[in-house]
């Protein structure tokens, strides 16, 4: 096991062992290739339409996501009708779950603060059955031109694309959005599994950074919600600054904001932390979830469900 912990920086290790309890088997998870993982569009098409273009591939269904699928070679998925079609998107599991979570009804008025490349646009789309508004905003031109491939392929309808800074757009879509989306910017720990690029990438200042960023973020997600409204923030990384600390900034800044609980049937989630490294968060804290790769064979995620109470105005 020494050997894998030489894999990671010593303040990777030093930081998430202290509240990793299984840590070795958490090591072993990241380094472990990501299983693929698809979902039917049911915009498109129904199960039993699709499964038989994908026979060979012998999928098999997710107990805790409905048209959800792995595949044990995946190699071949990415090249499949179904995908060009747009029948099928190609989806790490943990991250179907931030849509999920928020379950976005048809009618509704949904602003997706970073949403690009569109893998939970365009599942929000489907959850809406392309009906009522998303506004699928990001700051990137580049990965816009992605999320607009995969929006037409998609066959999403109910989708505007729009390119601002979120902390901007946040504040001029003022109390108006019966659901946001603010799955964050960050320092991707979690991918690693999937890319080694983000552990080459990783360091304390990054994190810092992209808690800065965040913490505008999740406030003007926030903003954005009416009264009644419901927002998840979520993120792909571990580091408690970018996850239970800008949780705990919206609550400083917006101390009525509710903070719910986060359930899966058939998914194990760990409770968030309620203090790091000297700070202590608000108990309510302790309802978002920690996804961890060793649970579920997926990548790691934090999942934050809001709400803003129906007397605030503003
Ligand atoms: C984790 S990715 C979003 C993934 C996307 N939700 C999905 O499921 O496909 C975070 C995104 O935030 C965008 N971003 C970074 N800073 C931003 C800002 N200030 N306002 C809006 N988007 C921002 C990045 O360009 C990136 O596309």
């Amino acid at each position: 096991m020494k050997g894998v912990r030489k894999l990671f920086p010593e303040e990777f290790c030093r930081r998430y062992e202290q509240f990793i309890p299984d840590f070795d088997l958490f090591l072993e998870a990241m380094l472990t290739p990501l299983p693929k993982v698809f979902r039917i569009n049911t915009l498109k098409a129904e199960p039993e339409e699709v499964m038989p273009l994908l026979a060979e591939l012998d999928p098999e269904p997710l107990s805790y996501l409905r048209f959800a699928y792995t595949v044990k070679n995946g190699r071949g998925l990415g090249r499949q009708l179904a995908h060009f079609l747009g029948l099928i998107y190609i989806q790490e599991a943990a991250s179907m779950i931030p849509p999920v979570v928020l379950d976005p009804q048809p009618g509704d008025k949904v602003l997706d603060l970073a949403a690009a490349p569109g893998s939970k646009t365009t599942q929000m789309a489907a959850l809406m059955r392309n009906r009522g508004l998303i506004i699928a905003n990001d700051l990137s031109l580049e990965r816009l031109r992605g999320l607009i491939g995969n929006v037409d392929r998609m066959g999403c309808l109910n989708v505007v694309v729009c390119r601002a800074d979120g902390i901007v757009l946040g504040r001029k879509l003022a109390a108006s959005c019966d659901r946001v989306l603010v799955d964050a910017p960050c320092s991707s720990e979690g991918t690693i599994r999937k890319t080694e690029e983000a552990l080459r990438r990783w360091s304390v200042r990054g994190i810092a950074n992209f808690s800065r960023v965040q913490k505008g973020l999740i406030c003007a997600g926030y903003q954005a919600l009416r009264p009644g409204g419901q927002m998840v923030y979520s993120t792909c990384t571990i580091a408690p600054e970018e996850n239970e600390a800008v949780v705990a900034y919206l609550l400083k800044r917006f101390p009525e904001a509710e903070i719910l609980p986060v359930e899966l049937d058939n998914f194990v989630m760990r409770p968030a932390l309620t203090e790091w490294e000297g700070d202590t968060f608000p108990s309510a804290i302790r309802r978002c979830r920690r996804i961890l790769p060793q649970d579920n064979n997926t990548e790691a995620f934090f999942v934050a469900l809001i709400r803003k109470p129906d007397d605030v105005t503003s």
